[in-house]
């Protein structure tokens, strides 16, 4: 069998964007490569509980103190100028090829991210440049994308550089806003018809590329 790009995807949450990931890995849209690690920063994600299911390495690198997993998986406690020299350390010691972050709520340092210089994706739920950067994340991008009156919101997928959600984007889809919508129910179509499309999609084709250049 021909050789599968490795993977890492870090997560905070729910884990619904790695969970699109492992279904289309099932799937087959996702082809050329595999998940082979996920990393949390927090010891209650429900991502890890969707990682190990599918029996996928599944670790938690926290900075909080005490922490500990539900989830049967290693709970790693770091100093917070530990937090990244950890997570570089798990990622190199297993020769991932490709960086995903799914709802990782941190904000990396240059020093990261030029380690992995064009080896990190993100998924984002809105479309950049509208409602990203410090401080949009999560719930809060919705909430300001209804506070604006947009009619058109989505998410992008792109790659990560120093400047929060700067990076070069690789893939867009537009969602409409509907009347009535909270940020709840929008952040939920946001999800269902662009994130978790772009976010697969995108994987297989940077690692089908890089595998066949
Ligand atoms: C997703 O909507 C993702 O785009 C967003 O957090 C959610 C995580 O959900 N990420 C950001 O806001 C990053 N700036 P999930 O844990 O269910 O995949």
């Amino acid at each position: 069998m021909d050789r599968k790009f490795k993977v890492a995807v870090l997560v905070s949450g729910g884990g619904t964007n790695l969970q699109a990931i492992l279904d289309a890995q099932k799937s087959g849209v996702i082809n050329s490569a595999e998940v082979s690690l996920v990393i949390s920063n927090r010891a209650d994600a429900y991502a890890l509980r969707r990682a190990h299911d599918r029996g996928v390495e599944a670790m938690v690198i926290t900075k909080k103190k005490g922490a500990v997993s539900e989830y049967d998986v290693p709970v790693i406690e770091v100093s917070k100028e530990n937090f990244e020299a950890e997570i570089i350390k798990a990622i190199d010691e297993r020769e991932i090829d490709l960086i995903v972050l799914a709802g990782f709520m941190c904000i990396l340092s240059e020093n990261f991210t030029k380690h992995y210089e064009d080896k990190i994706i993100n998924v984002h739920p809105s479309l950049i440049p509208s409602f990203c950067g410090e401080g949009f994340y999560g719930l809060h991008v919705h909430e300001a994308a209804l506070a604006k009156g947009v009619k058109v919101t989505g998410a992008t997928v792109h790659f990560v550089n120093e400047i929060p959600d700067g990076g070069r984007i690789i893939a867009q889809k537009a969602v409409a806003v509907e009347e009535g919508d909270t940020p709840e129910i929008l952040q939920r179509r946001v999800m269902e018809e662009a994130e978790w499309i772009i976010l697969p999609e995108a994987i297989e084709r940077i690692s089908n590329e890089r595998l066949h250049k």
